[in-house]
């Protein structure tokens, strides 16, 4: 995102998370309402979100529901880039399908990177460690944004419902911004929104895991698709949900709405009972509609019954030639400092690890990261090491210790200064030992089967 505007989520551990959250209207995640959360988020690694009870009322109910995420195919692939697809994992263990895109056009975008080199570095570097970090193949589709019209076609007819000034706004963009960093966006929102159509899976949840830099785009996102929807759902006064059309230029004659302006009664009177029936599908009984306002009013409808009556409104307007698209929903990770302690960066090898780096490679990284030891082995049994911005230790609690309880006893001896510097930073390179051994086993089980990764 730095890359193409404004980043108001600059990335590093001095980031205010909690005001970033407040200023953009992001949820926390309420970890009483999930019934096995996931390592980062047992961690408040995996802090916010939106909509997330959408999703994971589906998965409740053992409906269907998807997962889109990306990652653009700019360099190696390192441990930051992990967290989305371990996000992803936790999702289709609750029963998701799962869409990653390979954002081969966002990096010639934003990176300048060719198609030619995206598909190689995808290939080599993304896609074979997405297998070998256990994505079901049976449930995931891996996609080049080159290769999907789809995508393509829903960010050029989605084009129509933003503009410069939004784009603008949300992006940094001005007049010499070039223009294809202005249409990656719209490419991403294609990306989200797409798993929706009827040949990707058809309409369902869909939940987005994502860096928190990535926000922005699902606000756009959820921004456009609320302005195509044919239907809006408002609460009612005094009490109840009411449902009302949404007049565009695309639904006009499907609405009854003539030339002129004039209002086909017949017409609209069938939209209505349309609506009506689907309500009583729902086993609503008292029902109220308008027709000559265009409205429908449900008294009895609470906040909880919302999603059924949008879902019901989505199958409606497809089967009258809308889009029907639902909100995406979002779950956002924090980031990973870098091992000198600033930003982690693909660009600056020795700020993170590689998934292809070597054990000794990976070694010699871990020794020489920051530290939070004191300076002398007498203060650090006295005073105790800081493991907030100790590397190793923050790399063993994103990344290698699954362990809660083990990395529990970890911080706390490491706070009493029973544990030195020089010993978490061993720990630590004793775990990630095992995690990228394992990785490079897998893949090398997968290296000859990535196809089946492909869509
Ligand atoms: N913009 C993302 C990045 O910078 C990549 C991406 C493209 C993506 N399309 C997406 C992420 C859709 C999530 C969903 O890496």
């Amino acid at each position: 995102m730095a890359d193409i505007g404004i980043d108001p989520w600059s990335s590093n551990d001095s980031t205010d998370y909690d005001a970033l959250s407040d200023r953009f209207g992001l949820q926390k995640i309420d970890l009483s309402s999930i019934d096995k959360p996931s390592m980062l988020q047992r961690r408040n690694l995996v802090f916010a979100h939106r909509d997330l009870d959408v999703p994971l009322s589906a998965a409740e109910r053992g409906d269907p529901f998807g997962v889109l995420t990306g990652l653009m195919p700019s360099g190696k692939m390192h441990l930051g880039h992990t967290m989305v697809i371990e996000q992803a994992k936790w999702f289709q263990e609750l029963g998701a399908d799962v869409t990653v895109a390979v954002a081969d056009l966002e990096s010639v975008a934003t990176r300048g990177i060719s198609l030619e080199q995206g598909r190689k570095v995808a290939m080599e570097e993304y896609v074979s460690n997405y297998a070998a970090m256990g994505l079901d193949p049976d449930k995931t589709r891996i996609y080049f944004q080159s290769s999907r019209p789809e995508v393509q076609r829903l960010a050029f007819v989605l084009g129509r419902r933003t503009n410069l000034s939004e784009l603008g706004s949300i992006y940094g963009f001005g007049g010499d911004t070039n223009l294809a960093h202005v249409q990656a966006p719209l490419v991403q929102v294609g990306d989200i929104l797409h798993p929706m159509l009827d040949e990707f899976g058809g309409l369902r949840p869909i939940v987005v895991p994502v860096g928190v830099d990535q926000d922005p785009h699902i606000r756009l996102t959820r921004d456009i698709v609320s302005k195509t929807q044919w239907f809006n759902i408002k609460n009612a006064k005094p009490a109840g949900i009411l449902v009302s059309l949404s007049v565009q230029d695309e639904n006009k004659t499907a609405f009854g709405i003539g030339e002129n302006g004039r209002i086909d009664k017949i017409k609209r009177k069938d939209v209505i009972s349309s609506v009506v029936r689907l309500l009583e599908d729902l086993g609503f009984a008292d029902i109220s509609p308008n027709p000559s306002h265009g409205t429908v009013v449900i008294p009895a409808a609470t906040k909880s019954d919302e999603y059924r009556i949008r879902e019901r409104l989505l199958e409606l307007e497809r089967s009258m030639g809308g889009l029907g698209l639902m909100s995406p929903a979002s779950s956002y990770h924090k980031f990973a400092m870098g091992l000198t302690g600033g930003k982690m960066s693909s660009s600056k090898p020795e700020t993170t690890i590689f998934l292809n780096d070597s054990i000794e490679s990976m070694k010699k990284k871990i020794r020489k990261a920051h530290s939070g030891g004191q300076p002398t082995v007498e203060e650090h049994r006295r005073l105790g090491g800081n493991a907030d911005v100790d590397v190793a230790y923050q790399y063993l609690r994103f990344f290698f210790e699954q362990d809660d309880s083990e990395l529990d006893q970890i911080s706390s001896r490491y706070a009493s200064g029973s544990i030195l510097a020089g010993e978490m930073k061993q720990i630590c390179i004793d775990r990630a030992e095992e995690w990228l051994s394992e990785l490079a086993e897998k893949r090398t089980q997968w290296s000859d089967r990535l196809d089946e990764y492909l869509s």
